[in-house]
């Protein structure tokens, strides 16, 4: 049999620089130690996201050529909702500017204060929408999800007993939507099984509860559901979505993930009362319905994006890709999360680093020699990430302490996965030299990550 190999050529490229250690090592220090505050060209391999910063195809670039830019009733979002219509079958389509303005908008509509939204683990900007309007998160994710080195095909999944503790506890009157995320960016980029959405369907049918879907990352978890569950290994991934999307009444979508696009979000919806109600908020917070805060030429680059990011041999090479890495790392004894989840690694930092204490940053210390060694941008999903308890001004210390390593789409190739390896082997062999972490020496009341200032213990 042939080996697989990534059904694209590449026709336009992009240089980036190759930068040496002495540079590295000046500019993170003129940087206080944050990695948010480097400018883009001092990286030489971005891992700080997969939100945006994709590579389009050539018949996307096509789309933003011939872009409809109407205000109302544009021929892009006539495509774009023809397509999310095939895809998703949900009927009505609101564009929105990214994920996080889907969620503003759908919430605004359906979130009031003191509700409950239970879910597997929600994403950063999810919860922070609904922490502001007063409600609370509240994560159903497995048992087995919080165990790194556990294998199991679907750590996104959500523990059915936990979710019916939620509804007979708060009843549908307190709940207006269980939310699930796929693939559950929190806990890993991990998927949720058809299996565990259809019960989550039936039990929330029982007390009479709707199912939102957070898409972001939708395709990728179509394709883990065609690889490990065998009812759907012969299904394809556009038909394994619409099963998923079926089982719900509606989806937010971030189009900056698999949308295949640098910009761009909507809602999706079976519902045309709430779509008009969403409709307004929409129009407020975005701008009209047919564009939501987008030019008509975005519009007609995710509805071929969208086409893209649901075919099988892109999903495959994506995803191998990041296998490809994750495989290599586990070779070299690195401890990463397991299994290997759909748009990055997760190193476990305190296992990395064990002699750097835990209020010294782990996490944070290997991004920084991580950069230092080879020029490689990643994010500390950890101590510095989880902020101070609000009432007692400690930093909480979250389960995991992570480095995070998100692969763009269609952007790298496989000698900078055999780089960024080695760049990590070479930390690894001298983790026993590294005894120190940082100290803060400034920082935001909220979200300090992003602006924190640090200095090396
Ligand atoms: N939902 C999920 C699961 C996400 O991962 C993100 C963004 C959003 C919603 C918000 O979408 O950025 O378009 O407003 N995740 C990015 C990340 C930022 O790096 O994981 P957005």
């Amino acid at each position: 049999e042939l080996p697989f190999a990534e059904s694209f050529r590449i026709k336009m490229v992009e240089e980036i620089y190759r930068s040496t250690r002495e540079e590295r090592e000046k500019w993170i220090e003129e940087k206080n130690y944050n990695l948010f505050n480097l400018e883009s060209q001092k990286v030489f391999i971005d891992l700080l996201t997969d939100s945006g910063t994709g590579a389009m195809s050539d018949k996307q670039w096509a789309e933003i050529m011939t872009g409809d830019e109407s205000y109302a009733g544009s021929q892009s979002f006539q495509k774009l909702k023809a397509t999310i219509n095939k895809i998703t079958g949900y009927e009505y389509v609101l564009p929105t500017h990214q994920g996080r303005a889907a969620e503003n908008v759908l919430f605004s509509a359906l979130v009031k204060e003191g509700n409950v939204i239970p879910g597997n683990s929600h994403f950063d900007t999810t919860k922070g929408h609904i922490e502001m309007r007063k409600a609370h998160a509240i994560d159903c994710t497995i048992d087995e999800a919080f165990d790194s080195e556990l294998i199991h095909p679907f750590k996104g999944n959500i523990d059915l007993q936990k979710l019916e503790e939620q509804y007979k506890k708060h009843g549908k009157e307190n709940i207006p939507f269980t939310l699930i995320t796929i693939t559950c960016n929190s806990s890993g980029g991990q998927p949720v099984s058809v299996d565990n959405i259809r019960k989550v369907k039936a039990l929330s049918d029982q007390y009479g509860i709707p199912i939102f879907f957070d898409s972001a990352r939708f395709a990728e978890n179509a394709y883990f559901i065609k690889e490990r569950e065998e009812e759907f290994k012969n299904h394809s991934i556009k038909e394994i979505a619409k099963i998923v999307f079926d089982l719900g009444d509606g989806m937010t979508m971030s189009s900056k993930k698999d949308g295949l696009v640098n910009i761009g979000g909507f809602i999706a919806l079976n519902n045309e009362e709430l779509y008009k109600i969403c409709g307004n908020f929409g129009i407020i917070y975005e701008g009209y319905l047919s564009y939501g805060g987008l030019a008509g030429r975005d519009l007609a680059a995710l509805s071929q994006g969208l086409h893209e990011a649901t075919e099988y041999d892109y999903l495959k090479s994506r995803i191998s890709q990041i296998e490809y890495l994750g495989n290599k790392l586990i070779e070299y004894g690195i401890p990463i999360q397991k299994p290997i989840g759909g748009h990055a690694i997760f190193i476990d930092a305190t296992k990395f680093l064990p002699h750097v204490k835990r209020e010294e940053f782990p996490a944070q210390t290997l991004g920084i020699e991580l950069y230092k060694e080879a020029g490689v941008r990643g994010v500390e999903i950890g101590t510095i990430l989880a902020d101070r308890d609000p009432e007692t001004r400690e930093n909480r210390y979250p389960k995991l302490e992570l480095l995070r390593l998100a692969i763009p789409r269609r952007t790298y190739m496989q000698s900078h996965m055999d780089y960024i390896a080695v760049a990590l082997k070479n930390i690894f062999d001298r983790r026993e030299e590294i005894k120190t972490g940082y100290e803060i020496t400034w920082e935001a009341d909220i979200l300090r990550h992003f602006t924190v200032e640090l200095k090396k213990k």
